[in-house]
């Protein structure tokens, strides 16, 4: 084993010691009081944090204006009445030998305010695309105004008993990030124009929190190395400005890149991208100043944070999401248990689309995000003899957590190996880092003592003969069959089956119908190797009813893989609806989008049929049915009887681990 004594070693930033150089990033969660204040869920979750190790506890967006939250439940520090609900948050995070500081914002652009009738303001008049709203520009009074409301939002920060601060200044993002960034500042007077007066509105924001907070506060700028967007900053600017910011009184800087929404796979860098995209940033930006430099971006692993330390690229790792996968990562690390580690393994679907559907912030791997307390692991008041049906994740979850608890659980499999669907999910491109995950659910389920059967179709007879307790349907899904004529013609197979390797789909030309995630993703793995003379070549083409393809995939994993389709040729007919399966192509009708006078949109068939023929192979990718041979068979035989995922509704991989977790708690 690799020793993490790099990551394990101290280091100060101005008056502040860190017991290692592991941080957490900031990340809103949506999890404050509808005040501003912090919440028991919020302080848990953060403390959580603190316990597992991390020596420095970024907080998320804290606002400094009750009128400008950046989200529905932000942090905020706006009035001294929110500083003794910080300071018991410092408490909590101090107990732990952890530091803590908040993320003092104007959020600027990317406001909320709108929905409360405040139109959000910025350097210029521009388009927030987080909201497609239109912000007005700040008059110089405003500026002054805000100048002093950061510094009192330090000083409360200070009081509170945190020990720093963070500004955002990255992405050409919030207020900081959009005077920074020529993208967003059009301004003509002393804060636009050149990147001295860009600079002017941060450089002031840290003279008046030194005035307020004073000189020892510690601050930590995040900033993009690389805006990597036409017409934003650029590495040799970020060069240029890092000397003049430390010059001013910034104690580190926190590095990430791109700006939202361009290249906001940069800022949240979805499964498949490269481990520690901003390291070479960093780097490069540790040329040119003598104060710590901190890296972002998905560095998920302690055995890469120590060796981007060691190679001496920055001093500080900032880990995110992988700290929402597992809170206890550091000191799982430091005691070189790298299999117990739940990985992050960049999916985004609890973080990133469950906040942006308004939900609040959850995990894949790790359901007790935001549930700290009311998901800890408790004995069960009765050991019981446990069947789980069905290997695949949700499955795994539940008989984790139910063998924790003391429970006696058996886990069958009919197939050989464990992860059901999402090992299938993990065959794509980009998507191998998937089977991190299953590996990991299989380890800790075979730690906490799950006995497991592959090989095994659970009968009702099965059951008889066992005699359990519990029983626990995960059977997972299956690909849909819909009710068109022809679909059982010999060219029709399923995606799943193509993804398992149950069909060989020959070099040609295949018709995918549907065009949801797991059809998109069908079409890259039959389409990757592009127009490649050696192995021959597949043109593949899409077909979807609805206006727009991959809509159920995270944004950012979505760009990159429309780009890759594009890349490889795959064709895409939306607005297009199968009416009939030929032996070798289909014939569609076009749909048309209506909006009926209660509000509900329906998609109706259009007038004009085509015919599409010539195909090779026909791939369904139409949806999912659920699989649940048992439930009924056995529900007055068994005393408990529960069905979870996708064999209960089909949906994604998130709902199933979290209803295994609470259903092997439940027990
Ligand atoms: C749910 C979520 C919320 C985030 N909120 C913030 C935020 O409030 N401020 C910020 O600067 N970055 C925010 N980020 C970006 C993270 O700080 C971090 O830069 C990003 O997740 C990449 O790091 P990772 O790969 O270690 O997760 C957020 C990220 C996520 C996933």
């Amino acid at each position: 084993m690799k020793s993490l004594q790099r990551l394990f070693s101290p280091i100060k930033i101005n008056s502040m010691e860190l017991k290692n150089r592991g941080a957490m990033a900031p990340m809103a969660t949506n999890y404050a009081n509808a005040d501003g204040s912090i919440s028991e869920r919020y302080k848990a979750y953060i403390e959580a944090r603190a316990r597992g190790g991390a020596a420095l506890i970024i907080l998320e967006v804290t606002s400094i204006d009750g009128s400008f939250p950046y989200v529905q439940h932000t942090v905020g520090l706006w009035d001294d009445k929110l500083i003794p609900g910080m300071r018991q948050l410092a408490d909590a995070v101090h107990a732990h030998g952890a530091r803590v500081v908040p993320q003092i914002s104007h959020p600027g652009p990317e406001s909320v305010s709108f929905f409360y009738g405040i139109q959000p303001v910025g350097p210029s008049v521009i388009l927030s695309h987080s909201h497609k709203q239109i912000c007005r520009e700040l008059s110089i009074a405003e500026i002054e105004h805000i100048i002093e409301q950061f510094g009192d939002a330090a000083r409360r920060a200070r009081e509170a008993g945190c020990d720093g601060l963070e500004l955002h200044a990255a992405h050409s993002y919030m207020l900081l990030g959009s005077f920074i960034s020529s993208l967003r500042n059009r301004r003509t007077d002393a804060y636009g124009g050149s990147i001295e007066d860009r600079l002017r509105l941060p450089l002031e924001v840290i003279r008046n929190i030194r005035a307020k907070a004073g000189g020892d506060f510690p601050i930590i700028m995040r900033i993009s190395g690389d805006e990597l967007t036409p017409g934003g900053r650029n590495l040799e600017e970020t060069q240029y400005i890092a000397p003049i910011l430390a010059e001013a009184g910034v104690d580190a800087l926190h590095i990430s890149s791109g700006t939202f929404p361009q290249m906001s796979w940069r800022i949240l860098p979805p499964t498949g991208t490269p481990r520690g995209l901003n390291v070479a940033f960093a780097a490069a930006i540790k040329e040119v100043v003598d104060i710590p430099v901190m890296v972002v971006g998905r560095i998920n692993d302690p055995r890469l944070a120590e060796d981007i330390l060691r190679r001496n690229q920055a001093d500080v790792i900032v880990m995110g999401r992988a700290l929402l996968a597992d809170p206890e990562l550091p000191n799982k690390a430091a005691e070189g248990r790298f299999d117990d580690i739940a990985p992050c393994v960049g999916c985004g679907l609890g973080c990133i689309a469950g906040r942006a559907e308004g939900r609040p912030m959850t995990c894949l791997i790790n359901p007790t995000v935001g549930r700290e307390r009311e998901m800890a692991i408790t004995p069960a008041a009765k050991p019981k003899k446990v069947m789980v049906v069905g290997a695949g994740p949700g499955g795994l979850e539940a008989a984790r957590v139910a063998a924790l608890r003391g429970h006696q659980v058996t886990l069958y499999e009919r197939e050989a190996e464990p992860g059901g669907q999402l090992r299938l999910a993990a065959v794509p491109p980009m998507k191998q880092e998937l089977s991190r995950g299953i590996k990991y659910l299989r380890t800790q389920a075979e730690k906490a003592g799950v006995t497991m059967q592959w090989n095994t179709r659970v009968t009702p007879e099965l059951v008889a003969k066992v005699k359990p307790d519990v029983v626990i349907v995960a059977s997972g899904a299956e690909s849909l069959v819909p009710n068109i004529p022809g679909i059982k013609g010999d060219k029709v197979v399923s995606a799943h089956d193509v993804l398992a390797g149950k069909v060989f789909v020959p070099c040609g030309n295949v018709l995918v119908l549907g065009g949801g995630m797991v059809g998109l993703e069908v079409a890259e793995f039959l389409a990757s190797p592009g127009d490649n003379p050696v192995v021959g070549r597949t043109a593949v083409t899409v077909v979807e009813m609805l206006d727009n393809v991959g809509l159920d995939l995270v944004p950012e994993g979505r760009t990159l893989l429309m780009q890759r389709l594009q890349e490889n040729g795959v064709k895409i007919l939306t607005c297009t609806k199968v009416k009939e399966i030929l032996e070798d192509g289909v014939v569609t009708v076009n749909t048309v989008k209506e909006t009926l006078e209660n509000g509900t949109v329906v998609i109706r068939d259009g007038q004009m049929q085509q015919t599409i023929c010539g195909m090779d192979a026909i791939i369904l990718a139409m949806g999912a049915k659920s699989v649940d041979e048992l439930s009924d068979k056995i529900k007055n035989k068994v005393a408990e009887v529960y069905v979870i995922g996708d064999a209960k509704q089909p949906r994604k991989a998130l709902e199933a681990i979290a209803e295994g977790a609470e259903i092997g708690r439940k027990i």
